[in-house]
C-alpha cells in the first residue's frame, strides 16, 4: 500500500531537495509538495494524506497554525513538523498542538528516513483501529443487539424492512431471546421514532384492570373512577405499542383489541363513544400462540391479525457462534458498571459456557456473567467462582436448579432438549441438508426427520 505524503515548505529549493531523497529512499511513497499553507490545505481538501511533513516557519500561515488546522480536518493524520536547531519551545507547543514529532533542520537523511517509516507504521495502525471499531460497531451491533450469526443477520434485515412499514407485528421466542429489544428496535427504525413507544406488560395487569388500562375511562363509569383517564393506546397516538405476554389476555379484552387495530377506534370504559388513534401495535409472547387457538383460549381471528409479520427471535442454542462476542460484550459492560478491572474467562469455563444450553438464553448469559463479574476474585473468572462444578457439562447453581419432577417426566425433558440440540447443530453443520446431517449423525434419513418432526425443527431454517 502506498503511502500518501504532503511536503509544505516556503523554501523551493528545500521542497524539491526533500522531495527527492524521500522518493530515492521510501519507493512506496507518493510525494505532493505545497509551498503555503493554503496551498496546503487545498490539498488536503481533495485527498487524504497519512503523512504530513511541515515546516514551522514559513510567511503567512505559520507552521504551528497549519498543523491546527490539518488536525482538524483530519484527527488521523501524522503530522512531522521541521524547526531550526535549537528552537525546542516551538517543538514542545507543536507536539502540544498534536504533531507527532518533530526534527531539526538541517537533518540527517537516515534520522529523516526512519522517521518518516515509524510515522508510517503508525499511521497504518491508527487507521487499521478505526477500522476495526467502525466494523465492530457495524456489523456486530445492530441498535442494541450484538450477534453477527446468520440468524441474527436475518432478525435484522427483517427489523430494518418492517420498521419502514406500520403493519401490525408478532414477536416469538423463548424467554430472554431478545423480543423486548426487537420491538425497541422496530419502533426506534421507525418514521414514528420520535413519538411515543409505550409497553404494557399484560400479565402484570389484572384481568379486570387490562381493559381500562388498555383503552381508558371515564369519570363515574366505575365507583372509583372519579376522574377521566387516558388508555394506554391513546397515551401511545402517533407511536407504537407493545403488548408484551399477549397470550395471557382475557378473551374479553382480546375482542376490544381485535377492534382497536382493525378499526383503529378505541372506546374508554362508560364513554358512549370511540375514538379514533393511530398506534402501530407490536406483540410478543414466549407461548404457543398455535396451541392457544387451537385450545379456544386465543381468538383465532386476533391471532391473524397480529401475525401479519412473525419475527421469531432464535435462541442462543441456535446462534452458538454469537457466544464469545456476546460473553465478551457482557463482560465489558458488567466490569464497566461495577467498576471492576476487566476480567476474562478461563479456557474451560470458556468452554463449558460454548456448550451449555443456556435455558433463559441472552439474559440467562447475562446474569450468569454478572455474578462472575461479581463474585471472582481475580481477574480469570474459574468455573468454581460462580458456583460450577469445573468438570459439569450442564451445571445447575442455586435458584436456576430445576424442582424435583417425576422420573419420567424430567428424563423426557432432557431427552427433548438433547434431541433439539443435537438435530439443530448437525442441521447448522449442513446448512440444513437433511441427507448430509442424517449421515454426518450415522443414521437413518427417515429417523433423523421423524426426529425433527417430533421437536418442530424445519430444515430451512437452516439455510
Ligand atoms: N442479541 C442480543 N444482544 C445483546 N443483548 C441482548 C440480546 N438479546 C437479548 N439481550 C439482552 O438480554 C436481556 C433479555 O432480553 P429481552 O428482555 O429483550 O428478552 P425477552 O425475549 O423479551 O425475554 P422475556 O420473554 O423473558 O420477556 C436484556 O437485558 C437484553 O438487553
Ligand atoms: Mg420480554
Amino acid at each position: 500500500m502506498t503511502t500518501r505524503m504532503l511536503i509544505v515548505d516556503d523554501e523551493l529549493k528545500m521542497l524539491a531537495m526533500l522531495e527527492r531523497t524521500i522518493a530515492g529512499e521510501l519507493s512506496d511513497f507518493e510525494i505532493i509538495t505545497a509551498s503555503t499553507g493554503q496551498q496546503a490545505l487545498k490539498r488536503v481538501e481533495h485527498h487524504p494524506f497519512d503523512i504530513a511533513l511541515v515546516d514551522i516557519r514559513m510567511p503567512e500561515m505559520d507552521g504551528l497554525s497549519l498543523l491546527e488546522q490539518l488536525k482538524e480536518r483530519d484527527p488521523l493524520l501524522t503530522v512531522i513538523m521541521m524547526t531550526a536547531y535549537g528552537a525546542f519551545d516551538v517543538a514542545v507547543a507543536a507536539i502540544k498542538k498534536g504533531a507527532y514529532d518533530f526534527i531539526t533542520k538541517p537533518f540527517d537523511k537516515d534520522a529523516l528516513v526512519l522517521l518518516l517509516q515509524k510515522a508510517c507504521e503508525r499511521g497504518r495502525l491508527l487507521r487499521e483501529n478505526l477500522n476495526l471499531r467502525e466494523r465492530i460497531a457495524d456489523t456486530e451491533r445492530f441498535q442494541n443487539f450484538i450477534g453477527t450469526s446468520a440468524r441474527m443477520q436475518k432478525i435484522y434485515e427483517t427489523i430494518q424492512m418492517i420498521s419502514r412499514t406500520d403493519v401490525t407485528v408478532l414477536i416469538t421466542g423463548a424467554s430472554g431471546t431478545g423480543k423486548n429489544l426487537a420491538a425497541m428496535a422496530i419502533h426506534a427504525m421507525s418514521p414514528q421514532c420520535q413519538k411515543p413507544f409505550v409497553r404494557v406488560n399484560c400479565p402484570a395487569i389484572p384481568e379486570q384492570i387490562l381493559e381500562s388500562e388498555l383503552f381508558g375511562y371515564r369519570k363515574g363509569a366505575f365507583t372509583h373512577a372519579t376522574q377521566d383517564k387516558k388508555g394506554q393506546f391513546q397515551a401511545a397516538d402517533g407511536g407504537t405499542i407493545h403488548l408484551d405476554e399477549i397470550g395471557d389476555i382475557p378473551l374479553s379484552v382480546q375482542t376490544k383489541l381485535l377492534l382497536a387495530i382493525e378499526d383503529k377506534e378505541v372506546k374508554p370504559l362508560g364513554d358512549p363513544n370511540s375514538m379514533v388513534v393511530n398506534v402501530r401495535v407490536i406483540a410478543s409472547t414466549n407461548c404457543d400462540l398455535k396451541a392457544k387457538v387451537a385450545a379456544r383460549e386465543f381468538r383465532e381471528d386476533l391471532y391473524y391479525r397480529l401475525n401479519v409479520v412473525n419475527l421469531r427471535m432464535p435462541t442462543l442454542r441456535e446462534r452458538t457462534e454469537d457466544l464469545p462476542l456476546l460473553i465478551d460484550h457482557f463482560l465489558s459492560e458488567c466490569c464497566r458498571a461495577y467498576d471492576r478491572p476487566r476480567k476474562q474467562l478461563s479456557p474451560e469455563l470458556m468452554q463449558q459456557f460454548l456448550t451449555y444450553p443456556w435455558a433463559g438464553n441472552v439474559r440467562e448469559l447475562e446474569n450468569v456473567i454478572k455474578r462472575a463479574v461479581v463474585m471472582a476474585p481475580a481477574d480469570t473468572v474459574h468455573a468454581e467462582d460462580i458456583g460450577w462444578e469445573p468438570s459439569d457439562p450442564m451445571p445447575k447453581t442455586g435458584s436456576d436448579a430445576p424442582c424435583l419432577q417425576p422420573y419420567h417426566e424430567a428424563k423426557k425433558q432432557v431427552l427433548t432438549a438433547f434431541n433439539r440440540d443435537y438435530v439443530s447443530q448437525a442441521l447448522s453443520a449442513s446448512a440444513g441438508n437433511v441427507t448430509q446431517a442424517a449421515q454426518t449423525a450415522g443414521m437413518e434419513r427417515q429417523s433423523l426427520q421423524q426426529i425433527m418432526k417430533r421437536c418442530g425443527i424445519k430444515s430451512e431454517e437452516f439455510r
